[in-house]
């Protein structure tokens, strides 16, 4: 038990996770409120490996999808609670062009490339770089050092993760870089939320989702956005009131979702010109659970959890089956640096890249 001040909000406990088979220990920091709302935050992938809220009755569960060891985090392609970078979501044919100069990536995802490549900053050991406990709440921040041509990306990008809990059971995810050479950036993190917890799972098409996004990026069959700002309204994409999830999951007259295999998709907010913008709001009518995500970026991608297929491994021997878990991925528009009409992912020199998201935990009242 790390102590700063007298009056604690919230603190943070450092510990071992596991150990990957060439012995590099991942460690974990426990962040927790007197509530006993804990999130527990691992090295490996500057991971959110769970989330401890309670529900309506106060009974604490998990409400985010993970694995137990770390090895498991490094064999499974979901992604599950990572940070993502240097590039969140796809980018097409694995190619971009800056300032006439193309750079080729690794192609991870058919001819695509996805979340920053196959040693993306999720496949990554951070270090920690600072614990500390205050009036406000409790954090770690993790850091991480990405070499020039990384995965194909020009630059040595700095980066830098802080989880920060306060005592209200908000989650502050705040994410930074810096480079030396003109490059891209686009970092989230990559939870999956299942509100009934792990205890007595049941599947996320019985939430209920609102996303305050007029429009959406429709995609072509490789999930890259065509360039399109298509409007939501009439569509399986309007979310603008609370909608339950499997309402319409399975409107197999809409191209779109048969493309994405359900929800997976880029939508634009309409208020991304707030400072913290409201990026969605996740209710469980069942056990009351509700969590908000606020971001300062444009958009977010809501995935369903289309791949999820039964092989992988969670906590507690749970084998994650499709409708197991979601996200919501607050980022720049998908394949931003090929798109010029999309907002940009430019980071220079001498500049700060911030991304910013707080997951807002509570009960419906
Ligand atoms: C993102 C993508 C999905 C999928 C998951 C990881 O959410 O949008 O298509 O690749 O990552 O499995």
């Amino acid at each position: 038990m790390m102590t700063v001040s007298g009056a604690m909000a919230a603190d943070a406990e450092r510990e071992v996770f596991g150990t990957l088979e060439d012995g590099t220990e991942i460690e974990a920091v426990v962040l927790s409120t007197e509530d006993g709302i804990t999130a527990r935050i691992i090295t490996l992938g500057a991971t959110l490996q769970s989330l401890q809220t309670p529900d309506k009755d106060g009974t604490l569960d998990d409400i985010v999808l993970g694995h137990d060891t770390p090895a498991e985090y490094l064999a499974t392609p979901q992604y599950l609670g990572a940070t993502i970078g240097r590039f969140a979501n796809r980018i097409g044919n694995a190619t971009f062009t800056l300032d006439g100069t193309e750079y080729t990536l690794e192609a991870n995802d058919g001819d695509n490339h996805l979340h920053g490549g196959v040693t993306g900053f999720d496949k990554l050991v951070w270090t920690i770089s600072d614990i500390s406990e205050d009036e406000n709440g409790a954090s770690v921040t993790l850091s991480l050092t990405s070499p020039d041509g990384a995965g194909g990306y020009p630059g040595t990008v700095e980066a830098s993760v802080t989880y920060m809990l306060d005592d209200d059971g908000t989650l502050t995810i705040d994410h930074r870089a810096t480079t030396d050479k003109t490059t891209i950036i686009n970092m989230t993190n990559h939870s999956y939320f299942n509100l009934s917890g792990h205890a007595d799972m049941r599947p996320i098409l019985g939430h209920d989702l609102m996303i305050p996004a007029s429009a959406y990026t429709p995609v072509d069959s490789g999930l890259i956005p065509t360039g399109e700002l298509r409007s939501v309204a009439e569509t399986p994409f309007d979310f603008r009131e609370p909608m339950r999830i499997g309402a319409r999951v399975r409107n197999s007259t809409d191209e779109q979702i048969m493309l994405g295999l359900g929800y997976d998709h880029n939508f634009v907010l309409d208020t991304a010109d707030d400072d913290m913008a409201l990026a969605a709001k996740l209710s469980d009518p069942v056990s009351g659970r509700m969590i908000k995500i606020y971001t300062d970026k444009p958009a977010v991608q809501f995935y369903s959890g289309n791949f999820l297929d039964g092989t992988t491994p969670g906590k507690g021997g749970t084998l994650y089956r499709q409708g197991d878990g979601l996200c919501l991925e607050p980022q720049v528009y998908p394949d931003a640096p090929n798109k010029p009409d999309f907002p940009s992912a430019r980071l220079e020199p001498g500049e700060e890249y911030v991304h910013v998201m707080k997951i807002k935990t509570g009960v419906a009242k």
